[in-house]
């Protein structure tokens, strides 16, 4: 039997392998880790899959999307944070590529999250792995308040159910690139910012970019690696209706 298949056609399946491919990737769990959002003995929570498809046109978001500094005191659902997360810097792509460019992929771009009231999470501060789509949990307290006194008592900071940072690790681009390598960090923060709000947009959710805030003590409340710089603040709640 013969297979006359269409570029279109053609198109489509490798679009779908590629999809495939990435979710493969992204709900690969980390060894020891159980169902989505419990923790196991090494500290690492597994997240719900990603979502790649959704109600709202990228079109609808860029037209809507707002900063929005309140909140709906409701938990933020983990699948939401999830996708949060996975828009900021996962991994769409079997060579490890992401959902934000980096130049050189070299990505210089590390994500935390301080939750405080994140449905199936316990209080503290997480680092995302993007290569496991999972969450590495650093900090056994909630740090919320300390963060918001290191940002200039912005209550978004403080009010928000979680509140994601994205810190950048100057020397891996710098390394390649030189001095032009900070401005290339800088533009993958804001890649990165844009994918959450754009997300989170789709999701219902509200968030904020901050860039105003103590860079040492929100290092210190988050602890952070020596090397590791904090370059936005992204407080994360349900949208107040
Ligand atoms: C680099 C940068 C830093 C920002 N820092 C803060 C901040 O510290 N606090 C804040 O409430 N908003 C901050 N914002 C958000 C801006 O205030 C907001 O984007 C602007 O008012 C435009 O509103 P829109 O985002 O709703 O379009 C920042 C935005 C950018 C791009």
């Amino acid at each position: 039997m013969q297979f006359a298949l269409s570029t279109g056609a053609l198109l489509l399946i490798a679009t779908a392998c590629i999809i495939a491919a990435g979710c493969m990737l992204t709900s690969q769990q980390p060894a020891g880790s159980g169902n989505a959002g419990t923790p196991s003995l090494d500290n690492s929570v597994a997240l719900p899959a990603p979502r790649i498809a959704g109600s709202v046109s990228v079109e609808e978001a860029l037209a809507a999307r707002r900063s929005v500094r309140e909140y709906a005191k409701a938990p933020l659902p983990l699948s939401g944070l999830s996708q949060l997360l996975w828009a900021a810097q996962g991994i769409t792509d079997p060579a490890g590529l992401r959902t934000a460019p980096s130049a050189g992929a070299l990505y210089p771009l590390e994500v935390y999250v301080a939750c405080g009231n994140v449905s199936g999470l316990s209080p503290g501060v997480y680092h995302y792995l993007p290569q496991s789509h999972a969450l590495e949990k650093s900090i056994d307290h909630d740090v919320r308040d300390d963060l918001y006194r290191s940002a200039l008592r912005q209550p978004a900071i403080r009010d928000a159910p979680a509140v994601i940072l994205i810190a950048a690790d100057y020397n891996r681009t710098i390394r390649k690139y030189g001095e032009r390598g900070a401005r290339y960090v800088h533009m993958e923060a804001g890649h990165a910012s844009e994918n959450v709000y754009l997300q989170a947009y789709a999701l219902g959710i509200g968030t904020v970019a901050i860039g105003a805030f103590d860079d040492r003590s929100v290092q210190s409340v988050l602890g952070l690696p020596q090397n590791e710089v904090p370059l936005y603040l992204m407080p994360v709640g349900k949208a107040r209706m």
